[in-house]
């Protein structure tokens, strides 16, 4: 059955409509053409993928990854970069008046389109290296991905022609100030990891197991220094993030007495904007981000910023005064208890960093009970797939 796409859906899927019931096809884009195959019928819609292109959309670039059909992990390659913005610009303004019924006009940062990645996690299955196909745990085998920088890529090569990898299940490899740390989970000799890797790399972890190297490496944002561990978040696109973090601290401004820094990570985000504050206070979930974030403040020889480790909704405190407050959650956004603890607390300024606007705007309904939106900022921090990331800043109502 041929049919033409008429538009993307919020997933970065290409939508078109057999007998007035939209149907689904991934990897296409507006004004292709294509004949499609039907994997599954539902009640309201129809998943299918294509199976000639029939027709290329007028729109269309050259799609430099010879991975991209199979791949789950870009879904826009194809679409012009600056159709890709347009497209993530007009998704978060339709969301936020969807689900918030807020009107919008953000602008939109871009990035560099290709290796802009620090990090890749390569699945491993039967001792080939790869990454899952959309939607599934099947194995694309790739020994080179575009987002990610040519010494990522060539230590993938060097892995895949020297070590067994038959009871490796994952490989993280991570870089940072032109230093990589890659990590291991599974089961392989430790002495072929060294002989093969050590002169290579500057970290080597198997499992929680740090076997040879610096147990860290350090990425500079700005004028800060800060510490990369294996089990750590941090962000991916190095730029993006000086970015986004230039951004927050315009947002929040100078001369603040006391704000909180809340899924602080390693610490990035208040550490950056600690020069505008008397007292930071940082909250984190994962043990290992606060280990590291805790070493971070005295890497950058800073004595205003505190960090707690817990979950925010349970250790947030109504009681105390903030002049700001900084949220950047998990893509699951702000649960209810944490929502509820910020409309108590009534900081004068908010400042929500999000990388799920249909999470962001659920928060927003309630949030806008108390503050009124007065800039937001979009950041492509992942071009070729269909994520964005949105910086708000909102401000108690008067
Ligand atoms: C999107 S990351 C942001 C990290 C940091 N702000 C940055 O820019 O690198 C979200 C962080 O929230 C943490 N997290 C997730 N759920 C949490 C919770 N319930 N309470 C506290 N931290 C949480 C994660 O461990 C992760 O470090």
């Amino acid at each position: 059955m041929v049919v033409k796409i008429t538009k993307l859906n919020h997933s970065g899927v290409g939508m078109s409509t057999i007998n007035e019931k939209v149907v689904f096809i991934p990897k296409t884009i507006p004004g292709d053409i294509v004949d499609i195959e039907i994997k599954k019928e539902h009640k309201n819609y129809i998943e299918a993928i294509p199976v000639t292109y029939k027709e290329l959309s007028r729109n269309r670039e050259p799609i430099p990854c010879p991975y991209y059909q199979e791949c789950g992990g870009c879904q826009l390659m194809g679409l012009p970069y600056q159709e890709q913005l347009n497209y993530k610009k007009e998704k978060v303004i339709n969301i936020l008046k969807r689900y918030a019924n807020l009107t919008i006009n953000p602008k939109i940062i871009a990035s560099s389109p290709y290796q802009y990645r620090n990090k890749i996690t390569l699945q491993v299955k039967n001792g080939q290296i790869g990454l899952y196909t959309q939607n599934s745990n099947d194995l694309i085998s790739i020994n080179n991905c575009l987002l990610v920088s040519d010494e990522i890529n060539s230590i993938i090569k060097l892995i895949e022609e020297k070590l067994n990898l038959q009871d490796i299940n994952q490989i993280i490899i991570r870089e940072a100030n032109n230093q990589l740390m890659v990590q291991f989970l599974g089961n392989i000799l430790e002495e072929e990891l060294i002989k093969n890797l050590s002169s290579q790399v500057a970290s080597i972890y198997l499992n929680e197991k740090h076997i040879i190297g610096q147990k860290n490496i350090t990425e500079t944002l700005d004028k800060y220094q800060f510490l990369i561990s294996p089990a750590s978040f941090f962000q991916v696109n190095h730029n993006q993030t000086i970015n986004l973090y230039n951004q927050v601290k315009e947002y929040l401004g100078p001369n603040n007495k006391k704000i909180l820094d809340l899924y602080c990570g390693t610490g990035t985000i208040g550490i950056y904007v600690s020069e505008y504050c008397e007292q930071v206070t940082g909250i984190e979930l994962n043990p290992s981000s606060v280990k590291d974030a805790k070493h971070n403040i005295k890497l950058n020889n800073l004595t205003n910023i505190k960090i707690k480790q817990g979950d925010v909704g349970k250790i947030l405190q109504a009681q105390n005064t903030y002049d700001a407050i900084i949220v950047d959650p998990p893509r699951s956004g702000l649960d209810k208890r944490t929502r509820k603890t910020l409309l108590k607390i009534k900081s004068p300024k908010l400042i929500y960093i999000s990388c799920n606007p249909i999470t962001l705007a659920r928060d927003l309904n309630e949030l806008q009970s108390l503050y009124n939106l007065e800039d937001i900022t979009l950041f492509d921090m992942f071009p070729n797939t269909y994520h964005v990331e949105c910086v708000m800043w909102l401000c108690l109502k008067k």
